[in-house]
């Protein structure tokens, strides 16, 4: 049987975990977009799965549902983590929480914990939690992932899907060794996200376009392939697995068009005006940018990135 079962909650000796830095001006600005534009996010997905998709064969790529809900499990699989044990694992960034419910039915036995920095998200979250009973498994929490409410070595495993964009600097080095300490020996980290595959120089309109969309997505620097390469090599950890799955996101991606009219045929309906606050106008700007960034293969790409703590796993019978 795996050694975890013991709580892995405690306060941090580096920071007061009351003092969370969610206001600095960054985290600020990330929050103040997720609580103007985070309720939109339901014409995307009626479980709030604020990510793109994942598609398969045998998965039907009209139902866009289907496809976001595969994406949780295709990150679970990477995490290569025993279905019954009592497991403690982290959803790095969790919004609503709809790919920790969905890991804590991968794993019954299983505890999720979901940082996010926005307190309504975790408001939220928890009413989403209800109706499957999973607020004692799925405790979802204001908190930065780059501190975190950990002890050393106590997850099984953790995952950012889609946020691990916000962490600082283009390797996202604060976040990959707070990931390292967190987790135990030998378990996995894995990271889905749009990476830059390099920084060489681009053409001035596609460097507006990402400007615009790291405005619309408040993200201040996107990641870059070979620096994130490196930063979880230097934090320690080992069978470092990049997939490249842009043609996995693509049929989700195309559902981003329908979406945004459907939206914006709503929002007039019911508000009698197309003026809207900045964020909310941003989000859905941002993922039409997205669909640019999509195309400019050369550059840019869809990842999901598994690695591995390094050390040998530890066993009790
Ligand atoms: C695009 S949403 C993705 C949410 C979720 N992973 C999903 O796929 O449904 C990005 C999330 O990252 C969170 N986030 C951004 N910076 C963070 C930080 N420093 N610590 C914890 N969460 C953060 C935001 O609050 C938001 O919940």
């Amino acid at each position: 049987m795996n050694l975890q079962a013991a709580p892995v909650l405690y306060k941090s000796t580096r920071q007061n975990p009351n003092e969370w830095q969610t206001d600095l001006p960054h985290l600020k600005a990330i929050r103040e977009y997720y609580e103007q534009a985070g309720p939109d996010y339901g014409a995307w997905s009626s479980q709030f799965n604020m990510h793109f998709g994942y598609w398969r064969a045998g998965i039907n790529p009209f139902k866009l549902e289907s496809m976001l809900e595969e994406m949780n499990q295709q990150i679970g699989q990477r995490l290569q983590l025993e279905t019954n044990a009592p497991l403690q694992i982290a959803d790095l960034g969790c919004g609503l929480g709809a790919s920790a419910r969905s890991m804590a039915r991968q794993h019954p036995n299983g505890k999720v914990y979901g940082l996010t920095i926005s307190p309504w998200q975790v408001q939220q979250g928890r009413k989403l939690n209800l109706p499957e009973g999973l607020n004692d498994r799925v405790k979802l929490m204001v908190g930065d992932y780059t501190i975190m409410p950990f002890a050393d070595g106590s997850l099984d495993g953790c995952y950012a899907i889609e946020s691990a964009c916000y962490a600082p600097g283009n390797d996202k080095a604060p976040l990959i060794q707070e990931a390292e300490r967190v987790l135990k020996p030998g378990a996995k980290l894995v990271v889905a996200d749009g990476f830059f595959k390099h920084d060489k120089p681009q053409s001035n309109i596609m460097k507006r376009m990402y400007r615009r969309l790291s405005e619309c997505w408040v993200v201040r620097d996107f990641a870059l392939l070979p620096a994130f390469r490196k930063a979880l090599i230097d934090a320690g950890f080992t069978n470092i697995t990049i997939e490249e799955v842009g043609y996995r996101v693509a049929p989700s991606v195309m559902h981003v068009p329908a979406t945004v009219v459907k939206f914006l045929a709503n929002y007039i309906w019911k508000e009698r005006t197309l003026k809207m606050n900045r964020h909310r106008r941003n989000n859905f700007i941002g993922p039409i940018l997205g669909i640019l960034a999509g195309l400019d293969r050369r550059r840019f790409g869809y990842h999901i990135i598994t690695a591995t703590k390094a050390g040998e796993p530890k066993f009790m019978m």
